[in-house]
């Protein structure tokens, strides 16, 4: 890993990343990101640092995208929409930024003879599994268009890496949190507690169940699996032994905030939309046989990210 790109860098898990691999790995990274959810503040810590060149650039755009990858040896593709609930009222969003979108981006490392491809799948290519924790060689049967495109890149990878030899490495995550965390439920539940602190709606019963991981330990994982996995085409879950319940994430929440007095208004319902995957929890042995393993807490990574959300003036 001497010259690094990561698409979708600019965002929670990307910037995070770029930030350890100037800083740990001394790497040269090229971040290629459309800021479309992502922010340069993000990258305040290595902006200056002649390691890091930030291209703004959109992964529909090949010319481009191939261009900015000349004499890179390692991809992270991050870029994607990454709202899973979007898919049912919007069809066509994940078949762009996520299937399309890859496609381009492995097109890229194709042309560009790109030796490693890393990709950020997720725990919703599971569905509604029946086995917990989940292992990666659960049967896949889709539950959302994001988990479906997800999934589509997936396996667009593994026959790239058949066709070109290149090694490819597939991440399955759970919901991240910690610091520049952007988007889900620790996010929703800090913004509409700021409209109203008096109240808050929970989407389903409060009992869906999930797995969160800090965003410190998921950047180790990922560091972990670069390091030392081996193979042409791997895949691992990363998440955490834990899970909590949607309940218990809003009563983090809310003590974090400072808040007492608070009412629970339920939608109702075993999940909270259509597509919504209410039991996660991944088995992690693969990543852990690589000598990794989460240190820090859900509910402490929780009152973490509020930490950084009210920092952001979003909480
Ligand atoms: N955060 C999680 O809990 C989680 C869980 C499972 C999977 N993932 C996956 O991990 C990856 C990173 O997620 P994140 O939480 O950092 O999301 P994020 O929205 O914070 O980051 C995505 C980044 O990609 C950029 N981007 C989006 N579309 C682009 C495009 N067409 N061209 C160029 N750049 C584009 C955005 O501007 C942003 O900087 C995504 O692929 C997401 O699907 C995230």
């Amino acid at each position: 890993m001497k010259h690094v790109l990561i698409t979708g860098g600019a965002g929670f898990i990307g910037s995070n990343l770029a930030i350890r691999l100037v800083r740990e790995k001394g790497c040269q990274v090229t971040i290629y990101d459309n800021l479309r959810t992502g922010s340069l503040a993000n990258l305040e810590e290595v902006r200056h640092n002649p390691l890091l060149d930030f291209q703004e650039g959109d992964i529909l755009d090949l010319p481009k995208l191939s261009d900015t990858m000349k004499g890179v040896d390692t991809v992270f593709h991050l870029a994607a929409n990454a709202d899973v609930r979007g898919g049912q009222s919007n069809r066509r969003i994940d078949l762009d930024q996520n299937t399309v979108g890859t496609w381009n981006v492995l097109e890229a490392c194709r042309v560009n003879q790109v030796a490693r491809y890393f990709f950020a799948s997720s725990a919703t290519v599971y569905g509604e599994p029946d086995i917990f924790p989940t292992p990666e060689t659960m049967p896949l049967i889709q539950t959302s268009v994001y988990g479906a495109s997800k999934l589509a890149g997936e396996a667009m990878a593994q026959a790239y890496s058949e066709y070109d030899d290149m090694q490819v490495v597939i991440f399955r995550f759970v919901s991240w949190t910690g610091p520049s965390y952007s988007h889900g439920v620790v996010r929703d539940f800090c913004g509409k507690l700021k409209q109203n602190p008096g109240c808050l709606h929970i989407l389903g019963d409060g009992t869906q169940k999930k797995s969160f991981l800090d965003v410190r330990d998921g950047i180790n994982g990922l560091l972990h699996a670069a390091d030392h996995g081996t193979g042409r085409v791997q895949i691992y879950n990363v998440g955490h032994d834990e899970w909590v319940n949607v309940n218990e994430v809003a009563e983090t929440v809310v003590d974090a905030l400072g808040l007492t007095g608070v009412q629970f208004d339920y939608g109702g319902g075993e999940r909270g939309w259509k597509g919504d995957s209410p039991l996660v929890l991944l088995d992690t042995t693969r990543l852990k046989s690589l000598g990794w393993s989460a240190g820090i807490g859900i509910l402490q990574s929780i009152r973490d990210t509020v930490q950084s959300l009210k920092k952001a003036g979003l909480a």
